[in-house]
């Protein structure tokens, strides 16, 4: 039967997420957002209490938590703030790579890193001339010896300026589109080249940046699985992470809500609260029912992955819904503010400002209509995680 009861231990999570989102998130989100600053002191923290890494198994010194905790958690730190969720949750997009795929040296040594400390690793798909578009991407590796040379740039790297290691995709075969790409884990100290941290719209207090490898040399068994399987690991990769990426969309929408309603109650128009006015009501009842849905899609992406079916469409759903929900959410409890919303004073033109990066990273709005039109319109053959990998 279908069952949207929390655990125990999942609930126990949301609480521990949600009261690290309050005080520690929360007091600092609309300064840092404003100055952009790096939140060094609340990843630490993060990473102290075991918001962080959750994903890496046992085995590798984590906990192993499934999807839908991840999830749980997500929201609730998105929340606090998406900004610092966004750097405190982007080792999780950085390794999954090579939890999928990589091998038992590798994974012990770079998890390894992880768990031992508060270190951040960045994931390296994106290029100036290859977005939406990642066959298109111009960076290669190529084999000397029992080396792999890697030359290229990267952009919108997430923790790029930060980051003890990189996951990097490349090409290893020039002539060959998809079937050419390989993914590599690069250390920062084979000579990573941080160019320049971008001054965004929103999410500011995470860090996105410009990097590139000149002639850096890694170890042959840095490749990350298979030579030129890179391209598939990275669409399983977004496969596993979008429906965090939806939680996080959950977590803005659901804070916009909150204000709204609050704000609401408060603010007296006509003689009563405007809560009280049908056309304020109608806009707080939409919100309610799109976060609603957002979260159950979020929930039935993690839902499959945790059950080892492949989640290429209702993860694409779910983060498409779930970010186009933040987008209009957010706007509209800015109208809920009226000209008060529009002023950095009041909270929700942060929120505005965070929502609109849900529908761009990680696969933009279009390409999640994309990867839905094409699994619906032509279904693929329903493969498990295993299978698509071999
Ligand atoms: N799982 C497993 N295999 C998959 C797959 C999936 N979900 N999706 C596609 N494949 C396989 C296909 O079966 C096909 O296999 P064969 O080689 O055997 O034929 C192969 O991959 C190529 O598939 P497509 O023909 O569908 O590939 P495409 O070139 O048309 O691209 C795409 C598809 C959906 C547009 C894809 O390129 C895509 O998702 N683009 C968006 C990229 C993206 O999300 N970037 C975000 C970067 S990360 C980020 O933003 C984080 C940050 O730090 C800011």
């Amino acid at each position: 039967m279908v069952d949207f009861t929390l655990t125990d231990e999942q609930k126990n999570l949301r609480e521990v997420a949600h009261d690290f989102a309050e005080k520690e998130m929360r007091p600092v989100a609309w300064e840092y957002d404003r100055d952009s600053v790096w939140p060094e002191n609340v990843i630490k923290k993060a990473w102290e209490v075991g918001l962080m890494n959750n994903h890496i198994p046992e085995e590798y010194g984590g906990v192993g938590l499934g999807y839908l905790d991840g999830c749980v958690i997500e929201e609730e730190l998105a929340w606090g703030c998406s900004g610092i969720q966004t750097s405190v949750g982007c080792n999780g997009l950085a390794t999954a790579p090579l939890i999928l795929g990589g091998s038992h040296e590798l994974k012990k040594e770079y998890l390894g890193r992880l768990t031992e400390a508060p270190l951040l690793a960045s994931f390296c798909l994106t290029e100036p001339d290859a977005g939406s578009d990642v066959s298109g991407m111009k960076t290669t590796a190529v084999k000397k010896g029992d080396k792999w040379v890697i030359n290229g740039s990267k952009c919108f790297i997430t923790n790029g300026s930060h980051a003890n290691f990189y996951t990097v995709y490349a090409k290893t075969d020039k002539d060959a589109g998809h079937r050419g790409i390989s993914a590599f884990i690069v250390p920062r100290d084979a000579g990573v080249v941080v160019d320049k941290k971008e001054d965004k719209m929103g999410q500011r207090a995470s860090n996105t940046a410009t990097i590139s490898f000149n002639d850096v040399e890694i170890p042959a068994d840095h490749l990350i699985g298979e030579e030129n399987k890179g391209f598939k690991l990275a669409m399983m990769t977004l496969d596993r992470t979008r429906p965090g990426v939806a939680a996080m969309a959950t977590g803005i929408a659901r804070a916009a809500m909150e204000f709204a309603i609050d704000y609401s109650k408060e603010r007296v128009q006509f003689g009563v609260p405007i809560a009280m006015h049908q056309a304020i009501q109608f806009i707080i009842a939409d919100m309610a029912t799109e976060v609603e849905a957002s979260r159950l899609l979020t929930w039935k992406a993690a839902f499959q992955l945790d059950n080892g079916e492949r989640n290429t469409l209702v993860s694409s759903h779910a983060k498409r819904f779930a970010a186009d929900t933040a987008m209009r959410v957010a706007t509209d409890a800015v109208q809920v503010y009226g000209g008060y919303g529009f002023i950095k004073e009041y909270p929700v033109e942060k929120l505005m400002r965070d929502a609109k990066i849900m529908q761009l990273y990680e696969g933009t709005a279009q390409i999640q209509r994309l990867v839905i039109a094409r699994e619906t319109l032509l279904p693929r053959r329903a493969e498990t995680p295993a299978a698509a990998t071999a």
